[in-house]
């Protein structure tokens, strides 16, 4: 019996379509397994600016200091897109919410469902049955280290890859841990044989593993790394790499997934964690109730798992979505050419299915 406070941050486009089936999803797993969530929804980016001129409102970011969890959906609106020269953006209350809150952090699994492992470029039989979770190290590294600056009239630049052994600890720390609840393996993502930061990254890794003699441990460098990934995925459980590496390899990681709609995230530190899916607000498809909520969903089950240590709520939202796909439900985009008519299922279909699931299961 858990008592939990989470903030709901619906954002822009299809961002509160979306949300809306992971509160409903949040609910009844309450409801179910005796738990009680109270929900809060507050506004953050072009929503946000529109009721209040500010993307992060104070309120928004004193209800997220107080909360449990934070469920986000996206943030953007196609009248910032091509005006640079608006001062105030939506994108600029993500990026304070996440410093304000510390988030080291940044969780992405990649989880093939076989029933959708055909829409990926990749081969099915390489695919199927791939299972990742990447920790991207979020507030180091090339995005961050000083100096950065133009130099000689302009004619050179520089950035600076930094890391620290303390910013390089917690976040392996985080790495291994989830390793020993899967299957014991971690790959850590680096280049060492010419970067500096990259062996002090290798030395310190090293020291965090003597505390996991189960794990094994697996040093990659970026560019062999990027080429595994696409040829044997399988060999892949728990992956840990700094901010620039992680940015790169977790985009090419959701490639060959196949589908935005189903890709879930976290960004934790030390306290609250943030849970949202990895695409954005879609204004092209915003208030058609058409959107895929299953990445909102699978969220939750990051949420579950990682904020509330509730491991067994996790598994029956994912077993959830896995059961709907195995009935050949589909949303437009994950749709394929020979889904019958009546098995693409609006947002809210796909939503009101994936929670019978959840109640019919236990
Ligand atoms: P997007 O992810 O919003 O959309 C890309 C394409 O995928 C679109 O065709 C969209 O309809 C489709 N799509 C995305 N999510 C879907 C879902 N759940 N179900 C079905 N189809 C889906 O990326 P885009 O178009 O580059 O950006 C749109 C806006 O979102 C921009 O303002 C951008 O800045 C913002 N954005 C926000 C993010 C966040 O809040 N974390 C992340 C990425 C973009
Ligand atoms: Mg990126």
């Amino acid at each position: 019996m858990a008592n939990k406070n989470i903030v709901i941050l619906g954002g822009d486009g299809i961002g509160p379509e979306v949300t809306a089936w992971g509160n409903d999803v949040l609910k009844n797993i309450a409801e179910i397994f005796g738990h009680t969530f109270s929900f809060q929804n507050e506004l953050i980016g072009h929503a946000a600016i529109e009721a209040t001129g500010e993307p992060l409102p104070d309120k928004t970011l004193d209800a997220c200091k107080q909360a449990d969890a934070i469920l986000l959906g996206a943030v953007g609106h196609p009248m910032y897109d091509n005006d640079p020269s608006k001062q105030v953006r939506p994108e600029q209350g993500l990026l304070k919410i996440r410093k304000s809150l510390g988030l080291y952090t940044n969780i992405r699994p990649i989880k093939i469902f076989d029933e959708l492992a055909h829409a990926s470029s990749i081969k099915s039989e390489i695919l199927k049955g791939s299972d990742i979770l990447f920790f991207r190290e979020l507030t180091g590294g090339i995005y961050f280290g000083e100096p950065r600056e133009r130099q000689e009239n302009g004619e050179v630049a520089i950035d600076t890859m930094r890391y620290s052994k303390m910013e390089v600890r917690r976040i392996a720390e985080k790495a291994f841990e989830a390793a020993m609840t899967r299957r014991k393996i971690v790959h850590s993502v680096d280049k060492a044989n010419v970067l500096e930061s990259s062996r002090l990254w290798r030395e310190t890794v090293n020291e965090v593993a003597k505390n996991y003699p189960e794990v094994e441990l697996v040093h990659m460098f970026i560019d062999n790394a990027s080429m595994q990934l696409i040829k044997d995925p399988k060999q892949f459980d728990v992956v840990v790499t700094g901010n620039m590496f992680g940015d790169i390899l977790t985009d090419e990681a959701s490639q060959i997934a196949g589908s935005l709609g189903m890709l879930a995230s976290a960004s934790v530190g030390d306290s609250v964690g943030i849970f949202e899916p990895i695409h954005g607000s879609a204004p092209d498809i915003a208030g058609q109730n058409i959107a895929n909520p299953l990445a909102t969903i699978l969220s939750t089950a990051l949420l579950l798992d990682i904020s509330f240590g509730m491991q067994e709520e996790s598994k029956a939202v994912i077993d959830a979505v896995d059961a709907v796909l195995k009935e050949g439900y589909r949303t437009t985009d994950i749709a394929e050419q020979q889904t019958p008519k009546d098995k693409i299922l609006s947002t809210d279909e796909m939503g009101k299915r994936v929670v019978a699931h959840i109640k019919q299961a236990v």
